[in-house]
């Protein structure tokens, strides 16, 4: 059955009585958009590591941002402070990156343990020069995780350490009581080992993790790796650093000649709007930059499908996964801001470029199997925007909310026959999908238009998919740009979604202009 024009317009009406955000019935292009969802044909794991994030010392990311001490007036846990907790432990984050990025091949572990007060205090040269305490080391970081329900992935230090610092600190975090590093860790308050799930074998070894070529990067991770040592069955991923965006000649090199010191790479990819110099805006941009993003962001396919062929011929077996461990749009920082702490704005652009990242993820999840976006709060694409006492969940954190049911679900394949959005010489598909089984048996389907302007027509054949209610959930707002702030912190969020039926095997559905949807198959 189709979804008339009355009944949708009726479905906007009570959204927009439920007071959280007004969505436009544009006009639909006359032809229905088809998305064939293949459950008879199951994929790969929707690996829940690909909601992974990133927690740097870059900025308020971490201080302010989810420490403020335990002496703190702001609502905390043992100094973790309890709102952003609260919000992030609701999307189920599945693992935290740690400490850099950049600061992680200037990071020197013991500086990091002991009493607060008597730990050194340093520059922090890469991130706006401002004084680094070290007041959250290796303790908090490890509890919060486990606070959080979290796996911890720990980025060690190539660029300016020896392999014995290294090898010491991952003893010092995992192994059982009997050593002498592990009675320091008792003595420091951490009897019992944490669980160690990943380790970055440094960060960005062709830039600021020591200007490295390829090949000398190939030989210091085997070298590095050899010194990793974990005790017997407990298993660990150690992580190779990957490569900027599309230099595809790192890959080669790493796998060619290192591939069995690791099991897994990364790749680093940012949605940058503009250049280096002139990224853009976060806020208050026109539609041609809104295009510009969305195409630019649409990159990370060809960047996985090529990372992914290269591994393929030294890995066919895909033993090592290609995890992209650092995403997500940058813009230039807001002004006023302090310089160097990469703080920008979140708005309903940032949450489409989520949406496609993440249907992207689930075309390549027999290979990519992990993904942190940078950053978690206060930094880039955050999900969390912190001041003082006050936090803001951003459009990036509702559209990790509409997708949590992927966590390590099955993938059912998708084709997607669409109509083409253009606007100032760039083009892209209006609809992106991705579907995913998830562990509950609940098959969600994810719709996202990226046309600001008009709503779209889909027609959703569902083969191999027995079940006969849908409910959904939509993202949108009333401009390209809407988001949230301090002052006004639930203008964009999800609502009920009323514009789909099902019938015979196939979903109509009614989708409004710049919007993400997901729909629950029960
Ligand atoms: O996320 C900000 C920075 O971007 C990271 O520190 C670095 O790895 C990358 O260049």
């Amino acid at each position: 059955m189709k979804v008339s024009r009355l009944l949708f317009c009726t479905a906007l009406a009570g959204l927009v009585s439920g007071g959280a955000m007004a969505q436009q019935a544009a006009p639909a292009p006359a032809l229905p958009d088809t998305v064939s969802v293949r459950g008879d044909h199951p994929g790969a794991k929707y690996d829940r590591h690909l909601f992974g994030q990133f927690a740097e010392h870059l900025g308020t990311g971490i201080y302010g941002g989810i420490w403020v001490g335990p002496n703190s007036k702001i609502p905390n846990v043992r100094g973790y402070r309890t709102d952003v907790l609260d919000a992030l432990k609701a999307i189920k984050v599945p693992v935290v990156r740690w400490p850099g990025g950049c600061f992680a091949d200037e990071y020197h572990w013991r500086e990091g343990i002991g009493p607060r007060n008597k730990r050194p205090v340093k520059v922090n040269t890469n991130w706006g020069g401002v004084t680094e305490d070290n007041a959250v080391g290796t303790h908090e970081f490890m509890d919060y995780s486990e606070l959080l329900g979290a796996e911890a992935y720990v980025s060690g230090n190539v660029g300016s350490a020896p392999p014995r610092e290294m090898a010491e600190w991952v003893e010092y975090m995992t192994s059982p009581t009997g050593s002498t590093l592990a009675k320091e860790r008792a003595a420091n308050g951490r009897k019992t080992p944490w669980k160690l799930a990943m380790f970055g074998i440094g960060n960005e070894l062709w830039g600021c993790g020591g200007n490295m070529t390829p090949e000398y990067a190939a030989d210091e991770t085997r070298r590095y790796s050899t010194f990793i040592k974990v005790p017997e069955g407990v298993q660990i991923m150690k992580v190779a650093s990957g490569a900027n965006s599309e230099d595809y000649n790192w890959t080669e090199v790493m796998m060619q000649k290192a591939a069995s010191a690791f099991s897994g790479i990364g790749v680093h990819y940012y949605t940058v709007p503009g250049t280096w110099e002139q990224k853009g805006a976060a806020t208050g941009f026109d539609e041609e930059a809104w295009a510009r993003t969305l195409v630019k962001t649409m990159k990370m396919e060809e960047l996985l499908q090529n990372h992914s062929r290269i591994m393929d011929k030294y890995d066919p077996k895909k033993r090592v996964a290609l995890l992209v461990d650092e995403w997500g749009t940058w813009y230039d920082q807001e002004p006023g801001s302090h310089p160097g702490f990469l703080y920008q704005q979140n708005s309903l652009r940032d949450a489409v470029v989520a949406s496609l990242n993440l249907d992207i993820f689930a075309r390549h999840a027999d290979r990519v199997r992990g993904a942190n976006i940078a950053q978690m709060v206060n930094v880039l694409q955050a999900m969390l925007l912190t001041d003082g006492n006050r936090m803001v969940k951003t459009p990036t954190y509702w559209v990790f909310d509409l997708y949590k049911g992927y966590q390590d679900g099955t993938v059912l394949p998708v084709e997607v026959s669409s109509h083409w959005y253009r606007n100032g010489g760039h083009e892209l598909r209006a609809v992106s999908s991705s579907a995913v089984r998830g562990t509950d048996g609940v098959v969600h389907v994810a719709l996202t238009n990226v046309d600001p302007n008009q709503a779209a027509n889909v027609s959703v054949q569902l083969a191999g998919i027995s079940g006969g209610t849908v409910s959904g959930r939509i993202l949108t707002g009333t401009t390209m740009d809407a988001h949230n702030t301090f002052d006004a912190p639930d203008t964009i969020r999800p609502v009920a979604f009323t514009g789909a039926t099902l019938a015979n095997g196939t979903l109509s559905v009614a989708l409004p202009a710049k919007s993400v949807v997901m729909l629950d198959i029960r």
